[in-house]
């Protein structure tokens, strides 16, 4: 396997198929939204999306390394009036396949501005499923702490003898906890919960998620010169974090224009390859909505 990063202009189906088996520690992506409006485009109809991504898992889960872990950022759609099943569906069909769901987390979108809808309110989440081949899997939790937070300094400063041991729920739930485990301790494991505003640096992709997003689960799940796949890369953001973060990046992308902006946020340092077949041309002069 090369060790440079690496994007491909393409469709992720067919590019890979030249990546070899095993090979990636960490596949993060964003693929394309559902949609069943006509003339969006990259848009799949929420009753095929499913059909339409199975192809795409089949690859991923033959390059990704038994160690490693695949996170899918999607998010269900409303469709006349009723958020579509898609998700869960592609949730059981993965398994089926062979993925194991092995986790949720959730990203918070903690800028978005309100909104009126007659039935509901404005969507400030979507999700981050986690999959794996393994229930062994590689994974950094210390790369990720976060502060103890304010609550500790009043909470631990007088214990009483019931916070020194662990401590079972009065409500019969099984949860229990021993309050003077946090004594000493500046910094805790985080939540499944991101809260991250949705800023981004690439302006130009209607879709792109802020830095931070792949950032932290490259954490999270990768260490220097481990690889980073991102198979719908758009404008870029995971393979440009990824080699920020001394990962090995590969990046692929159908719309040209999109692999264009990603060449330019990457550093030089890098292999682009050109194919010889032209894959997603587009009308120029609009802008396209893909998500
Ligand atoms: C939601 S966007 C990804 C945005 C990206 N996370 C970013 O930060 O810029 C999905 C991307 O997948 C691309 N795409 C759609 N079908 C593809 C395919 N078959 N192979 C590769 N890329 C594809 C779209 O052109 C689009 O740029």
């Amino acid at each position: 396997m090369n060790r440079k990063t690496k994007i491909y202009l393409g469709d992720s189906k067919k590019v890979l198929k030249d990546f070899e088996s095993n090979s990636i520690d960490l596949i993060f992506t964003s693929p394309p939204y559902a949609d069943s409006r006509k003339n969006t485009y990259g848009g799949i109809h929420p009753d095929k999306y499913v059909e339409w991504f199975l192809p795409f898992s089949n690859e991923l889960l033959r390059v990704l390394k038994p160690t490693g872990t695949f996170v899918l950022n999607i998010k269900e759609k409303v469709v006349e009036g009723e958020r579509h099943t898609y998700v869960i569906d592609l949730i059981h069909e993965m398994k089926k396949q062979g993925w194991l769901w092995t986790e949720e987390f959730i990203w918070h979108k903690k800028n978005s501005y309100p909104g009126k809808w007659p039935n509901r309110f404005r969507d400030s989440w979507e999700r981050l499923l986690q999959f794996n081949k393994a229930k062994q899997f590689n994974m950094f939790q210390e790369e990720v702490m976060v502060p103890v937070g304010d609550w500790a300094k009043s909470r631990l400063k007088n214990l009483s003898k019931t916070d020194k041991k662990r401590d079972n729920a009065k409500n019969g739930s099984g949860f229990g906890k021993n309050v003077s485990n946090w004594l000493g301790r500046d910094l805790v494991y985080p939540t499944n919960v991101l809260h991250l505003a949705t800023e981004c640096n690439n302006k130009e992709h209607s879709a792109a998620f802020p830095d931070e997003l792949p950032e932290w689960f490259i954490k999270l799940f990768t260490k220097e010169g481990d690889f980073v796949l991102d198979p719908f890369m758009g404008s870029g953001t995971t393979v440009n974090v990824a080699n920020k973060m001394g990962r090995v990046g590969f990046g692929i992308e159908i719309v040209k224009e999109y692999y264009k902006l990603a060449e330019g946020q990457l550093s030089q340092n890098i292999f682009v390859d050109e194919p010889k077949v032209k894959y997603g041309k587009t009308k120029t002069g609009r802008r396209k909505k893909i998500r």
